[in-house]
């Protein structure tokens, strides 16, 4: 059994980025965290971050053959990319969205997301902490 991990663009500055927005975690330490929360729960995880939104896509299109769920933080795209929505309801995989930051309390162009409609869940501003969340929840919605 096996997570998809997708960080988006920008994501590869945790730890330097706005530490008042973004905290000062980097991405290893999140791919820590999740590897940590998917291990508890009987799963591997593939993790993948790029800039790059074909790259995301592809990285998304692949886990068809061999993952369970996804679990995405899709940084900017997120608020711009019909392309990764129809890439998630493309594999039919369930995935979680996941924001560190509460894009609620931010500017208004954060405010609409092209994924949340057809996510199994959507964790806001609960900060690094949010990546254990959807795993846990991912697991649960998997019957493990
Ligand atoms: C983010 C929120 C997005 O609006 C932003 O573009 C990011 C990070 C978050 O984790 O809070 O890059 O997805």
């Amino acid at each position: 059994d096996r997570l998809l991990l997708v960080n988006g663009p920008n994501l590869n500055l945790l730890g330097t980025r706005e530490p008042e927005i973004y905290g000062s975690d980097t991405l290893d330490d999140v791919v820590a965290l999740v590897e940590g929360a998917a291990a508890a729960r009987g799963f591997a995880v593939r993790a993948v971050q790029s800039n790059h939104e074909g790259v995301l896509i592809d990285a998304i299109h692949a886990a068809r053959a061999d993952c369970d769920a996804v679990v995405i933080n899709p940084g900017a795209f997120t608020h711009t990319s019909v392309a990764l929505r129809d890439a998630l309801t493309g594999v039919q995989l369930p995935f979680a969205e996941v924001h560190i930051s509460n894009v609620h309390a931010r500017e208004p162009f954060r405010h609409h997301s092209y994924l949340s409609d057809v996510a199994s869940c959507v964790i806001v501003g609960a900060g690094v902490q949010g990546y254990g969340f959807a795993v846990d929840r991912l697991a649960t919605i998997l019957g493990r």
